[in-house]
């Protein structure tokens, strides 16, 4: 057992609840909230996440924590587990006027105030002491209690103030920079490329964090401030988490990630929790979110080496932070939840339990919602606690995948940088191309580029603009054992100081596809390019990107058919050792992008999903098969020839099935009928 793993836990069914802050409500609503949760199946609830004000009044002090005994007491008496926050999330007034150098700075010399949350610097001793004492002092009080079940440590950590640029900050970064350069400021000079524009530091003392500048700050100081601040932030997790972890060596740890959240590096947050959390918001007037919350479920689950996650926060109904904030009215509620646990999710949480009469986010839904519990919100948070205690035999089970997206932060952090050919987007480009395996039924998992690839038929490289050299082996070496790789423009460009790897793109893997890049030429957001050759249909077309390229060896699957660049190769596949290299050097349209993925994963062996029409969702875990309906129609879909029971209705079905907008199936193997 590694120090930051406190064993494997026995699944307890499908956890369900959300956050409870009971501090925001008189003490006669907390037996009514406990009664409620129990009609609702509520089993797992988030506990103080934002209660440091209720729970300590000076620095240093005792707890008051009366109130949170008492609620404690009265979960554990109802079988409601706690994950218990270690409330360090957002400081009280008392730490600011005591230290107000706590306070974060922007990059443009802005001092955020109190009043809202997350004012801290990441940096600040002042900061991470109190939270560090607090942590202790809760730890000293529940970790024994019954309820307790998960710490939760901070919220959401680089939300709101994902960098801090003050004094303190730039203090911390010299000392960060110190280390990563061996104390040699000629190393500093060397990785940053200071010899242009005049930009050589003689020593440690004049460099800084990437202030609001006349122009373009330096990008490898930005890169490094980037990776410094995700040090940060995470250092102030680690240090809470070892305080929990001497006192309580059994209880699990977690923290909130995300999703696609740039300033935090997933791999690194993931690899020190216990169960990985993630908060997922998609926007329900989006037709598409659906996709969008499978990647970002995907994602969760591939962060946490595919164990079984936490949906740790969702909206029940609306959420009160986009310009417009539409419900989740057309059973969303329910299919997103059932998504999350298709993807690999144990435990469905919201934000919040009841939702809050005061305060910032009086408009955001939760489980018991304004109007009380004769209400569609209330009947849709029973039906679903109901559901998910039926999907208990999908607990702890494993998702299995054949197709890995490559995603490194480090990368991400390069790739949006200013000053390049084009501001490419990584979250749009991943979602162009998860996309049509979503579409396929292919279940994705994403992968850090230098993990073991091999169980994989398929990896794509989407815009893997800065590759260590370890990374670039990896991924050949993958191919040249039998792989397969689609590798799309702008990969392979840098180096992890963000200096261009020379003579040709994407340097490191010219043998591998097969090609050098001579010249890339970005498309303006209105232009599209038509696209020929043998993967093209007539209406086929290219936007955003397109290359000037030197074939060596690699086969033309669709081309460039006017413009300036008519002929030049826009997709070419090139063998390499026993596997097949693929490169994408525009954005095709969706119906060509689609036929092409699917050309690519049928080459390399990747097993189709299930047919289905249109909008069903289609996804194994632990064998069985889940399918929902997120389209606005009612669609017949086929289940298979062997009958195969349903564990939402409890019913066998067998062939076809007819499923209402926002209807769901969760099938057993066959074996179990
Ligand atoms: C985040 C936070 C919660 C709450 C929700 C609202 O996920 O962690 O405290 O603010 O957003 O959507």
């Amino acid at each position: 057992m590694t120090p930051t793993d406190p064993g494997p836990r026995e699944p307890r069914g499908i956890r369900y609840g959300g956050d409870y802050n009971p501090e925001q409500w008189p003490e006669q609503v907390w037996a009514e909230d406990v009664a409620l949760m129990s009609e609702a199946g509520v089993d797992l609830v988030t506990v103080g996440v934002f209660a440091w004000a209720e729970l300590q009044a000076a620095p240093g002090a005792e707890l008051r924590a009366g109130w949170l005994d008492r609620v404690m007491e009265l979960l554990a008496a109802a079988g409601i587990g706690v994950d218990l926050a270690t409330a360090t999330a957002s400081p009280p007034p008392w730490l600011v006027r005591a230290h107000p150098e706590i306070l974060p700075v922007t990059a443009n010399g802005v001092s955020l105030s109190l009043g809202g949350r997350q004012h801290y610097c990441p940096s600040s001793p002042a900061y991470r002491d109190a939270a560090v004492e607090l942590a202790g002092r809760m730890a000293g009080r529940y970790g024994g209690h019954p309820a307790l079940e998960l710490w939760h440590v901070g919220n959401e950590y680089g939300c709101h103030v994902p960098a801090c640029y003050c004094e303190v900050s730039a203090a911390a970064f010299r000392r960060w920079l110190r280390e990563r350069y061996g104390d040699d400021i000629d190393e500093l000079n060397r990785a940053w490329g200071t010899a242009f524009w005049s930009q050589r530091y003689r020593d440690f003392d004049e460099v800084g964090p990437p202030r609001v500048a006349p122009t373009f700050p330096n990008p490898t100081q930005q890169l490094d401030f980037a990776r410094f601040s995700d040090h940060e932030l995470r250092a102030c997790y680690l240090a809470e988490r070892e305080v929990l972890r001497a006192a309580t060596p059994e209880v699990p740890v977690t923290t909130n990630l995300m999703g696609l959240f740039r300033p935090t590096d997933g791999w690194a947050w993931a690899a020190e929790m216990d169960v990985v959390s993630l908060d997922r918001y998609p926007d329900p007037a989006d037709s598409d979110s659906h996709v969008q919350a499978a990647l970002v479920a995907d994602l969760n689950r591939s962060l946490g080496s595919g164990r079984p996650w936490y949906l740790m926060e969702q909206a029940p109904g609306a959420v009160n932070w986009r310009p417009v904030n539409v419900p989740k009215n057309r059973g969303q509620f329910r299919a997103w939840s059932l998504q999350a646990v298709a993807r690999g999710a144990d435990a469905v949480l919201q934000f919040q339990w009841r939702a809050s009469a005061a305060g910032a986010e009086k408009f955001h839904s939760g489980m018991v919602p304004h109007a009380g519990i004769d209400t569609r919100q209330w009947r849709e948070v029973v039906a679903l606690g109901a559901e998910l205690a039926k999907l208990a035999p999908l607990a702890g089970t494993p998702v299995s995948a054949h197709v890995a997206i490559l995603l490194d932060w480090e990368s991400w952090w390069a790739l949006e940088l200013d000053s390049h050919p084009a501001g490419l987007r990584l979250p749009e480009l991943l979602a162009e191309l998860y996309q049509p395996l979503f579409d396929a039924g292919t279940t994705v998992d994403f992968a850090h580029p230098e993990a073991d690839l091999g169980r994989y038929q398929l990896v794509v490289a989407p815009a893997l603009y800065l590759v260590s050299d370890r990374a670039a082996t990896n991924l050949t070496d993958y191919v040249g054992a039998g792989g397969t790789a689609l590798v799309t423009y702008f990969s392979g460009i840098v180096d992890p100081d963000d200096h261009v790897r020379l003579g040709g793109y994407p340097a490191p893997w010219r043998d591998l596809l097969g090609l050098d890049v001579e010249e890339v030429s970005p498309l303006p957001p209105t232009t599209t390019v038509r696209l020929g050759g043998p993967l093209a249909h007539p209406g086929s077309a290219g936007r955003r990107w397109q290359e000037l390229i030197r074939l060596r060896g690699a086969q033309v699957l669709l081309e460039i058919a006017d413009g300036p660049l008519a002929g030049q190769p826009a997709a070419t596949a090139h063998p390499h050792g026993r596997g097949s290299a693929y490169y994408l050097a525009t954005t095709p349209d969706p119906v060509t992008l689609s036929a092409l993925i699917a050309e690519i994963a049928a080459r390399a062996g990747v097993p189709a999903g299930p047919s289905r029409p249109p909008g069903v969702e289609a996804v194994e875990r632990g064998g069985h098969l889940v399918l929902i309906n997120h389209s606005d129609t009612t669609v017949d879909t086929g289940v298979g020839d062997d009958p195969r029971s349903d564990l939402l209705s409890g019913s066998v079905v067998s062939h076809a099935v007819t499923l209402p907008p926002g209807g769901a199936l969760v099938l057993a193997p066959p074996d179990r009928p």
